[in-house]
């Protein structure tokens, strides 16, 4: 029996210099799509698949993150004050769903290394990693189509998305071979090998991976023993690729649709979709964008 996955890792150390000047001064983790940030929504996926310990590995200039997660005593006051208690219980969710630690990244040494952070904290269990700039819609939580692969096989998995040849430098892309899983074809695939942000003529497939993983705690020694790989920095890819040697890793084909909401059109796309299926916005959103003229 594979024991409960309960604890999420979200790294938030990073620059975020492809949304610049937005996050100079800003974490791009708390870039709002319509009224959540970005992390929020990560955040509630994981409490959503089941997972209730939240780790967020911070950096320099992430305060706000922590405000955000903590308990906003002026604001509750003032909410409580007004009678605006619709506004007062979506604030107080944030605080009181979750049980949230912080750990630091002095250094933005890469992936790897925000994820190797969190091991005393995860100590010995499997536990999962979420990149909140890839915002996924699903009806089922990616986090938890993963976990049940995980309760499955008592391994490793990797979320994936097909992504057109043009785009597959920017991802950890994956060499697998599906794998037959309750009848589902091509979905599921035990990796073979991967590689960190290849060439176009060097990618091994067009399956790239997307920011959620269920990893077992050997990762950590695998990112212990590898040197910095692709920008210099120390990968999850290459640590995962290290783990394979002796633990399987599965991919899993998720069913959803995933915003890459750390790019300027990725996140335009976001906030126009999830505006329009806001039931308080949809209606009159709609009417403004239809009676847009091309320019
Ligand atoms: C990271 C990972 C990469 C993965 C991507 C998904 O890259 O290193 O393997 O494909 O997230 O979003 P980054 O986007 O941080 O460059």
């Amino acid at each position: 029996m594979v024991s409960k996955v309960r604890k999420a890792v979200f790294p938030a150390a990073g620059l975020g210099t492809r949304f610049l000047p937005a996050t100079k001064a800003m974490p791009k983790e708390m870039l709002p799509l319509v009224d959540k940030p970005l992390i929020q929504y990560g955040v509630e996926e994981a409490m959503d698949s089941g997972l209730s310990n939240i780790l967020i590995i911070t950096g320099r200039g992430k305060t706000a993150i922590e405000d955000h997660f903590d308990v906003s005593f002026e604001l509750k006051d003032l909410l409580e004050r007004k009678g605006k208690t619709d506004l007062l219980r979506q604030v107080r969710n944030v605080s009181d769903m979750i049980d949230v630690s912080y750990v630091r990244q002095k250094e933005a040494l890469g992936l790897g290394h925000a994820v190797l952070r969190a091991k005393e904290l995860v100590g010995h269990e499997a536990f999962a990693v979420v990149l909140s700039d890839d915002v996924i819609d699903a009806e089922t939580p990616c986090l938890r189509q993963l976990l049940d692969i995980h309760e499955f096989f008592g391994a490793t998995v990797v979320a994936l998305m097909e992504v057109p040849k043009e785009q597959i430098s920017a991802y950890g892309v994956v060499d697998g071979e599906p794998v037959d899983h309750h009848g589902a074809k091509n979905r599921l695939y035990r990796i073979r090998s991967m590689v960190e942000k290849p060439k176009v003529e060097d990618a091994p497939s067009n399956l790239a991976i997307i920011g959620r993983y269920v990893l077992v705690p050997e990762i950590f020694q695998s990112l212990e023993s590898i040197e910095p790989g692709a920008g210099g920095e120390i990968q999850l890819t290459d640590g995962l690729k290290h783990l394979l040697r002796n633990r399987p890793v599965y991919g899993y084909r998720f069913e959803g649709k995933r915003f890459d909401a750390g790019d300027k059109l990725g996140f335009l796309q976001a906030t126009v979709e999830f505006a329009l299926r806001r039931p308080d916005l949809g209606g009159p959103f709609r009417d403004y964008l239809r009676g847009l003229k091309q320019p």
